[in-house]
């Protein structure tokens, strides 16, 4: 198999606890993602990123994985994934699965091992040091709240947690935890996965001095990530893992990266990178400041284009991109990116144009492809999200009024991504016939996926338009493999863009306001190839944009 087979294909990714529930207990499930394979063969999208399914005491959903060769109970049975590749398979979809290897959870038999012996053999499987005068050994703040060290009884000991205190960091200085996870990831890949999004991956290399940092806020702590993050290092470890894993077996390889500066794209995504692509965030995270939710970034649609544009051209000089809005860790991007009251099918439309046609492997998060927005909520215990627990008690602590602080969960918990999706206008959308572990989006009687696959005009048929442009259209290769380049135009709410393959240009023009715009185009531009309005206004060389308009014109 070509070694970048994965350039042309569509990434769907897929919340396997809020897709569908095929046994009545409220959780969606594995054999849920089987029943439903038509509806993603029908959308179109060739992979599906399952965020994970392991057995996991679901402090963090998953993301804290107690037994890394089982499935949980709640998602099905060990039997269901073969089942799944096959199903899958039979639609020509693949299927790659989240790894989770900075941490564990604290279930796992290696720190239950290590507890229960923290100096020996086990406890050498994660990083566990002393404490200095009954306090703990740094003052690093973890991401999910509190110090990163959590004492481990009365010993004087700590363990360290980049993320939840239920979720114990592995320590990969120890070339035995090394050795086990490689044969895990190895064992994945001979299940016939076709790769994974790799979590959290830029955390596993600590500043081995551990080093108290300058506080950051009153709290005394600092951000871990000075001291965990892509620090020097990283890549003894990267390349690796590459090279006894990922290499051999040819596979797709999506990295969750925070913390990588551009100049070290080559290393990460260069010819020779660790990974085939990684998730950047700064268009994901635009409207926050240091992942603090009740602290804005005042963002303005050219800071948005400017990012994008950047993206697009360092990225372009070295390797390939993996393009985002949504995913399970994030708001809805329609609430994000619009005013409330300009969202609608435009807006949706016009994301979904901006996806499709930039530069790399566009991901599709699961709701997304209906135009799905924040849930809103009535109090924090409709909420299940750990962070968005913390990240309201931050906002309180920082002396915001309760209904402030509710504001800034309903516009950033990660729950709003996790919110069950809506198959139809039935009770609970049809996702569960029992009751759901997070309620539905009580507008699921208008978006749900029945309604708008039996709608040529839907924001659904829409993405499927784009995908279908992708995949099988006179432009596929200029849109998968074309060369990037910005087009100029004056004004500062248009994100405009050239593709070019051979003699075939394609132009992008995004209106990203709500008020009319105009760009000069020449003439040779003359196949309209996609419009999110049925009007295209041109006269004498201007195309006069709508509000919100995206059009994509080729010579
Ligand atoms: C990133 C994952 O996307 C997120 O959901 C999780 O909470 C953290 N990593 C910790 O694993
Ligand atoms: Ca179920």
């Amino acid at each position: 198999m070509n070694r970048t087979w994965w350039k042309d294909k569509v990434v769907y990714q897929i919340y396997p606890k809020s897709f569908y529930d095929t046994n009545g207990d409220g959780i969606g499930d594995l054999q849920g993602i089987i029943e439903k394979m038509p509806y993603l063969q029908d959308l179109g999208v060739d992979v599906l990123w399952i965020c994970p399914f392991y057995r996991s005491p679901m402090a963090d959903n998953g993301y804290d994985i107690s037994d890394y060769y089982r499935i949980d109970p709640q998602f099905g049975t060990d039997a269901d994934v073969p089942q799944l590749i096959a199903a899958a398979d039979a639609c020509q979809i693949k299927i790659i699965i989240d790894l989770v290897i900075n941490h564990t959870s604290e279930a796992h038999p290696w720190f239950q091992a290590a507890l229960a012996d923290p100096t020996g053999e086990f406890g050498r499987y994660y990083y566990i040091r002393e404490g200095q005068n009954g306090q703990p050994p740094t003052n690093w703040r973890a991401l999910f709240g509190g110090n990163a060290w959590e004492p481990i009884r009365d010993t004087g000991l700590y363990y360290l947690h980049a993320f939840g205190k239920e979720q114990p960091d592995l320590n990969w200085e120890n070339p035995i935890v090394r050795e086990k996870l490689y044969e895990m990831v190895n064992w994945w890949l001979d299940q016939g996965i076709a790769g994974f999004r790799i979590d959290a991956i830029t955390f596993i290399k600590k500043n081995l001095d551990f080093p108290v940092l300058e506080p950051d806020q009153p709290d005394g702590l600092a951000l871990i990530q000075k001291a965990s993050l892509n620090q020097p290092g990283i890549e003894i470890f990267l390349n690796e893992l590459k090279a006894r894993t990922f290499l051999p077996h040819n596979c797709l390889t999506v990295a969750e990266a925070p913390g990588v500066e551009l100049e070290d794209l080559p290393k990460y995504v260069g010819e020779d990178g660790f990974f085939s692509m990684i998730f950047d965030f700064s268009l994901a995270d635009i409207d926050i400041k240091d992942d603090v939710w009740h602290v804005g970034s005042g963002w303005t649609v050219k800071d948005f284009r400017d990012h994008f544009y950047k993206l697009m051209i360092e990225t372009q000089k070295i390797g390939w991109n993996a393009n985002y809005f949504e995913n399970h860790d994030q708001p809805r991007a329609l609430n994000k990116y619009f005013p409330p009251e300009d969202i609608g099918f435009p807006t949706a439309t016009l994301l979904a144009t901006l996806l499709m046609l930039s530069r790399g492997t566009p991901y599709i998060y699961q709701g997304q492809e209906l135009g799905m927005v924040n849930t809103p909520v009535d109090s924090m215990v409709e909420y299940n999200d750990l962070s968005t627990y913390d990240k309201y008690q931050r906002a309180i602590d920082a002396g915001l009024s309760h209904d402030a602080a509710m504001a800034k969960m309903f516009a950033r918990s990660r729950d709003n991504a996790r919110f069950p999706f809506p198959w139809d206008a039935s009770k609970n959308g049809g996702f569960t016939t029992g009751q759901p572990w997070l309620k539905l989006n009580p507008n699921y009687t208008e978006i749900n996926a029945a309604s708008q696959m039996n709608n040529d005009q839907s924001i659904r048929a829409f993405y499927k338009h784009l995908i279908a442009l992708r995949k099988n259209s006179p432009w596929r290769e200029t849109i998968v493999d074309g060369y990037f380049a910005v087009y100029p135009v004056t004004d500062e709410q248009i994100i405009a863009f050239t593709m070019q393959k051979g003699q075939q240009q394609l132009l992008t023009l995004i209106n990203f306001q709500n008020k009319a715009g105009q760009v000069p185009v020449p003439d040779y531009f003359d196949t309209l190839v996609s419009n999110n309005y049925p009007q295209l206004n041109r006269v004498s060389c201007q195309v006069k944009l709508l509000p919100y308009q995206a059009i994509v014109l080729a010579n």
